[in-house]
């Protein structure tokens, strides 16, 4: 494929591609009919989608074990990888892994190539070369990686979940796995980084969220967007918890909020298949890496990036930064402080830039604005833009 003026390369310095097509498909179907097969869950399905696309470069497949002791212990990427800009290693936060139960250990022992399912087992994703299996320290993943060994964490709880039995080698994938949703605004990041280079973007900012986008989103987007050239508006739409607002009902949200009030030859609306770890800080540095992969120079981090409950300090997610080998991330994080509307000011302010007391700040707890919509009540135009509040006041209504 045709390369444009790329602004910046990849993570590991290229795109991995695992989809495989053509008559090499027909007869990678035909082979992996024959096989063992593994049937993969809703998050193994995103993973296997990112790993294949791109959006995880460098990673070709799942870790084996010394891929995921070098990032569980040191958050990066084993030397094997390669050397980053810099001259250290290539930095990776979250373990991208798959696992079995004890007792199907041995139909999938390393040197064995296995067939993966679609969870309904009707669908072969693709193929999996297993070159290492592994039994994990399970508290230790989640002591380093999400902070807590607490089982109501949902990041832990997705560990504690899987089976004992980690398996790791390279996939490739021979029918996409979630291709179905959100047909309109998936793309890959070979097609996000073509966008840009048409629009003659060359720094392009990339915002993520699982939530609808209220005015303290918009504040800091538009911030970024000030010195840059474009807006990748980009929500996560794999699997979130269940008191997470549904992505279809966010991205009605998104749509009314770009058709109203963002320009649009400035701001692309793509969807991330990928699924929420709530890990704070170690997953600001994942959702940074991953937009790098997209063709994005910069990242928004605000206040409590990618959390839960109160496992992780408000701006944790932007120290984790200072870590990491600026050359080797090559992404450029933006850090917002808290921000809201202030009465006092007469406009959306921060932390950093207003000086006046609580009660002139605009501040509703999440659990306040869910009441609000629950009774069909449209929050202040100072916390939210009404087109939105209706969009979310119908699915409330829906149930
Ligand atoms: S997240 O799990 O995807 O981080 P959310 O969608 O709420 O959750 O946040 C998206 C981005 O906006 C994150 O970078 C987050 O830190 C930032 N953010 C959310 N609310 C605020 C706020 N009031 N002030 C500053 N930053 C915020």
């Amino acid at each position: 494929m045709q390369q444009h003026n790329e602004t910046i390369s990849p993570h590991g310095g290229k795109l991995i591609n695992r989809i495989v097509e053509g008559p090499a498909r027909d007869e990678a179907l035909r082979e992996a009919a024959g096989l063992e097969r593994l049937t993969l869950n809703a998050r193994e399905m995103s993973d296997v989608e990112m790993i294949a696309t791109g959006v995880y470069s460098p990673l070709e497949g799942f870790m084996g074990r010394e891929s995921f002791e070098s990032v569980v212990e040191k958050s990066h990427l084993p030397s094997s990888f390669g050397r980053a800009p810099g001259g250290g290693a290539w930095p990776w936060t979250i373990p991208v892994t798959i696992a079995v139960k004890r007792e199907n250990a041995a139909r999938f022992a390393p040197g064995r190539k296995v067939t993966l399912m679609d969870p309904a087992k009707s669908v072969i994703v693709g193929t999996f070369a297993i070159d290492d299996q592994f039994e994990p320290d399970k508290k230790r993943e989640a002591e380093r990686v999400y902070r807590t060994t607490d089982a109501a964490h949902p990041g832990v709880a997705a560990v504690e979940q899987m089976g004992p039995t980690y398996l790791g080698g390279k996939i490739t994938v021979l029918n996409r796995p979630t291709a179905a949703a959100f047909t309109a605004y998936r793309r890959d990041p070979a097609d996000t980084r073509r966008e840009f280079a048409l629009r003659g973007w060359k720094r392009v900012v990339a915002f993520q969220t699982r939530n609808p986008v209220h005015r303290a989103h918009e504040y800091i987007q538009k911030c970024a967007l000030e010195i840059v050239d474009g807006l990748l508006l980009h929500p996560l739409v794999g699997e979130t918890k269940s008191d997470d607002i549904p992505a279809d009902v966010r991205m009605r949200c998104y749509e009314v909020l770009l058709e109203n009030y963002y320009p649009k030859d400035r701001v692309l609306l793509r969807v991330l298949p990928a699924a929420m770890r709530y890990a704070g800080p170690r997953e600001a540095i994942f959702h940074a890496i991953m937009r790098k992969n997209y063709g994005c120079t910069h990242f928004i981090v605000g206040r409590d990036h990618a959390g839960v409950g109160n496992y992780y300090g408000t701006y944790d997610a932007q120290k984790i930064f200072d870590e990491f080998d600026p050359a080797a991330m090559g992404i450029t994080p933006l850090f917002f402080d808290h921000t809201f509307f202030c009465s006092s000011c007469g406009a959306m302010a921060s932390t950093k830039t207003c000086p006046h007391p609580a009660e002139s700040r605009v501040a509703l707890s999440g659990t306040r604005v869910r009441e609000m919509l629950g009774r069909g009540e449209i929050p202040p135009v100072q916390f939210t833009r009404p087109e939105v509040a209706e969009v979310l006041i119908a699915s409330y209504r829906k149930g």
